[in-house]
């Protein structure tokens, strides 16, 4: 066999690939990355490896593997250890099943890793994981906390890794033809973006199922823990982690998050610079400790590419009225809606002339000053002047059958067989949306307003 990547990974001993692997609660290791070293050949097998196979774990693993025949799954870690019988029955018995991570990345045979755990623990594997030599397949959002981003950056940069996060409706052929739509100046200048994405149910407002054997003994509660306060084991804590702030990211973190991605990738923009939200616990009193409902408004600042506009976004895990999601990106001469069939483009342009008239004040006036702003009106307005362009919609449905989370994996696997950094959702892409979500919690938990650099990537004072 030719040496490759893999066998220059077992000449260098499993030991220091072992050496490599931080766990969360271990020293900082002071040895250098193993660097990309040789692309993935053309014709080699990807082999991957998931950790946290969870809801997400699963529908990522199969993704990639829709997304590559060549690509294999080949080992698995996960805390409890009904997932990890599960695997077995779903993905085949030959798949190598741990609850530590740690000897997944220590595996010198495994090319890329899935990480797919609850929020808090993706700085820590991901950081690990380059460390250990590992291409990267992040999910969103990249960091639990804004202070963790830079860090994941520059372990990326050093390890000179692939690394992909996992927004995936960046993928679709809806945003690529919004990006267009908007380079080429169809809906004007951009001044206002706005999002809801509200629920009505247990299952929505992440109350997921509970297998009835969950218990200290089939879930590794510690490592769960990882750098979040120790408490005594709770189910619900482990299985809805989304609802505790210790290991999740709120709605935010969670639904504004994808919202946040798309518009960044259609307008090039590189963030807000001052965020506030609003929000409450109104329903799910459950015990979680993160609101049901938030408003967040986002300030974006001109920039080169684009001027200033305000977003807002909301979620209500809690409307009982009726609930229509949508997504508008509003500019001066239209705007672009998305929905589940892809976008609709509305085009309407003023007419230069004013108009008078109706609700105006121009009744009001004295017959004779009525007479006469009307002489200068008509010297002001020619005809071809008063006419609006007439309302132009254009739809754009998205491709029958398309796959735009095998896509997203697509573009990783790609990158990486080329020896490539740049994925289409890159660590510092991924930072610069997650970024003001983040923000988003931290305005509402802490009652004020955060201000952001977006293009430094630092809070601004
Ligand atoms: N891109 C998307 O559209 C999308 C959709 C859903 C979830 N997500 C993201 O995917 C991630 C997982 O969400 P989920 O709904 O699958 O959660 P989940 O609770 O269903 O699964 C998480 C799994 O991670 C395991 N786990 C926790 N800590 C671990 C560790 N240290 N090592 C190994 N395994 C560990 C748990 O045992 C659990 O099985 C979250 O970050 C979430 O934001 C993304």
């Amino acid at each position: 066999m030719k040496p490759d990547r893999r066998t220059f990974l077992k000449n260098a001993t499993a030991a220091s690939a072992l050496l490599a692997v931080g766990g969360m609660a271990q020293a900082r290791p002071t040895y250098s990355y193993i660097k990309n070293l040789k692309k993935v050949s053309p014709n080699d097998k990807i082999r991957i490896a998931t950790i946290g196979m969870g809801i997400q774990g699963n529908f990522d693993t199969q993704a990639a593997l829709r997304s590559a025949p060549d690509a294999e799954l080949v080992a698995v870690a996960d805390l409890y250890d009904g997932r990890l019988q599960r695997v077995k029955e779903t993905f085949g018995k030959e798949i190598i099943t741990t609850r530590d991570y740690r000897e997944i990345l220590a595996r010198p045979d495994i090319d890329a890793v899935l990480i797919v755990t609850p929020d808090h623990w993706h700085d820590h594997i991901t950081k690990a994981a380059l460390k250990a030599g590992k291409h990267v397949y992040c999910e969103k959002p990249m960091v639990h906390h804004i202070d963790e981003g830079l860090s994941v950056i520059d372990a990326w940069k050093k390890s000179g890794k692939t690394m992909q996060v996992g927004s995936q409706r960046i993928s679709s052929a809806a945003y690529e033809e919004a990006k267009k739509m908007i380079a080429a100046g169809d809906i004007g200048e951009i001044n206002y973006v706005e999002s809801n994405n509200d629920r009505f149910g247990a299952i929505g407002a992440w109350n997921y199922s509970i297998p009835p054997d969950a218990s200290p003994e089939t879930c590794d509660w510690d490592r769960f823990l990882g750098d979040a306060p120790k408490v005594p084991f709770d189910a619900k804590r482990f299985f809805r982690w989304r609802n505790y702030r210790d290991y999740g990211t709120g709605v935010a973190g969670d639904l504004f998050v994808h919202l946040i991605t798309g518009v960044h990738y259609v307008t090039g923009s590189m963030g807000p610079q001052r965020i506030f939200s609003s929000g409450e616990l109104s329903y799910w009193k459950d015990g979680r400790d993160v609101p049901d409902v938030l408003v967040s408004i986002l300030e974006y600042p001109k920039t080169d590419i684009h001027e200033k506009f305000q977003m807002v976004l909301r979620v209500n895990f809690a409307n009982a009225g009726a609930i229509k999601n949508n997504t508008r990106i509003i500019g001066t001469e239209g705007q672009i809606e998305f929905d589940n069939q892809g976008i609709i483009l509305t085009k309407k342009k003023l007419p230069e002339a004013p108009g008078y008239g109706n609700y105006d004040s121009y009744f009001t006036f004295p017959e004779e000053t009525q007479k006469e702003f009307v002489k200068n009106y008509d010297a002001k307005y020619p005809p071809e002047t008063r006419k609006a362009e007439p309302v132009k919609e254009v739809k754009f449905s998205k491709p029958d059958k398309e796959d735009e989370h095998a896509n997203h994996f697509a573009n990783f696997f790609e990158n990486m067989r080329k020896g490539s950094q740049g994925t289409i959702e890159d660590p510092v892409f991924a930072f610069r949306a997650a970024a003001p979500v983040l923000a988003c919690n931290e305005s509402y938990f802490d009652q004020k307003t955060v201000y952001w650099d977006p293009v430094a990537m630092k809070r601004r004072k």
